[in-house]
């Protein structure tokens, strides 16, 4: 008797453990039960939805499964709430195949997770066959642009975990998150040409609670780009490269933006970019707002033009008005532990506003190395310090800034 008793509880341990590990699936929503061809030549759009609505519709932790194959997809919305649901798996073993033609995008992306709690997404490939149409897009120009749409969106979601999906060639950027709450991504791949325009991998604005790690970027502009109004944003072991760096901006150029505060980039590579990690604000910023508490540790660089950069006089065109300075304050910034090779000998740039100067900037253990010009010639480095006085300690290379 003691013994059955005995047994009974351990059964009953074993179940509980296991169920915190394994997510119980009630139903499985399979698109190809819901037409869906994956021959990448029939736009599989209208099933992925009717598979969607119907996992939406249902209760408790639904999969919507899509299964080996290729599927041609128009813009797609996958939108909640879907109240029953207590978490919705996305599970993708097929690649996503993007349209190319542009009139059918209503929306600024392609595929869209919105409104949605407790989504999980995971594996799949989204191809966004974006060079046939990185020619029409005139943002790196013009200011005022009409923008192509973004390979995935996750707007206002809760709780979302996405893990092991690959973005490639999206006609803009990659990955966006905006209004989501309590986001982790891990395992993300995301490749595109160096010189394909503004494929910014995974892009921030008005988040809060955002973790990325262990993934891989290479693309044509910012690997990360966090724009305004987040906070509590953590990346690591992010492997960037090519492609514009780690980026915290650029701020202040529209009306009414909020503050990014909590940032921390921990032991990321960045490598052969243009810039490893910056902060950039436009200059005459309509709006004040605030980028505070940062802390970038642990970065490794390679081949890079501008390891350590602040620019509160960005302006990515050939002229900018700029008879005002930046209004973005920024302070409580430290840079630790960054070594490797520069590309530019004066590897620290901090180019702070005139009107608003930086403050409590840390710089602590800097080692860089010049991998020499157009001759192999290697020269000493250098720092440049602008409107700021930061502290500084450990080794530094380049030195400090006087
Ligand atoms: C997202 O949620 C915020 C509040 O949490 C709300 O202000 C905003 O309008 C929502 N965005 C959209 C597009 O619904
Ligand atoms: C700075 O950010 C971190 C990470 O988000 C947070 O835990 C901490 O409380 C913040 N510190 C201040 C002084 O706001």
């Amino acid at each position: 008797m003691k013994f059955f008793i005995l047994l009974l509880f351990f059964i009953l341990l074993l179940e509980s453990v296991s169920s915190l590990r394994v997510r119980r699936v009630s139903r499985i929503f399979n698109v190809k039960k819901y037409g869906a061809q994956a021959n990448g030549q029939i736009d599989d759009s209208k099933a992925f939805m009717e598979a969607w609505k119907a996992a939406c519709r249902s209760s408790g932790t639904v999969n919507l499964l899509i299964p080996r194959g290729i599927y041609l997809v128009g813009p797609i919305q996958f939108k909640g709430p879907c109240r029953n649901v207590n978490s919705i798996i996305v599970q993708i073993q097929g690649t996503l195949k993007a349209t190319t033609d542009l009139s059918k995008y209503k929306r600024a992306d392609w595929v869209e997770f919105g409104w949605v709690d407790g989504l999980v997404l995971t594996g799949g490939i989204f191809d966004g066959r974006g060079a046939i149409s990185w020619p029409f897009n005139e943002c790196p120009k013009q200011k005022n642009c009409k923008v192509l749409p973004t390979n995935i969106m996750f707007v206002n979601t809760t709780n979302t975990i996405v893990e092991g999906i690959t973005s490639v060639n999206s006609k803009f950027f990659h990955i966006g998150l905006l209004g989501c709450t309590n986001f982790k991504g891990s395992s993300i791949a995301i490749r595109a040409p160096a010189n394909s325009p503004n494929t910014d991998g995974i892009h921030l604005e008005r988040n809060r609670g955002v973790s990325i790690t262990r993934s891989t970027i290479a693309t044509g502009d910012d690997c990360v780009s966090i724009g305004q109004g987040n906070s509590d944003v953590t990346l690591t072991r992010i492997k960037c490269g090519p492609g514009h760096g780690i980026s915290v901006g650029s701020l202040g150029k529209y009306k009414g933006e909020g503050d990014v505060t909590g940032l921390t980039v921990k032991d990321c590579s960045v490598t052969g970019t243009t810039n490893g990690v910056r902060i950039k604000t436009w200059e005459n910023s309509p709006s004040a707002s605030v980028a505070a508490n940062m802390t970038f540790e642990n970065i490794i660089m390679s081949d890079v033009v501008k390891p350590i950069l602040i620019d509160q006089e960005y302006c990515p065109y050939a002229k900018c008005d700029s008879n005002s300075p930046s209004r973005v304050k920024i302070s409580d910034i430290k840079f630790k532990n960054i070594r490797g090779t520069t590309k530019d000998p004066e590897a620290v740039t901090l180019r702070c506003s005139k009107g608003i100067p930086c403050k409590d900037i840390t710089l602590q253990d800097i080692s860089l190395k010049h991998v020499g010009g157009v001759r192999g010639t290697v020269s000493a480095l250098s720092s440049t310090c602008l409107n700021v006085r930061p502290t500084f300690s450990g080794t530094l290379n380049p030195p400090p800034c006087r």
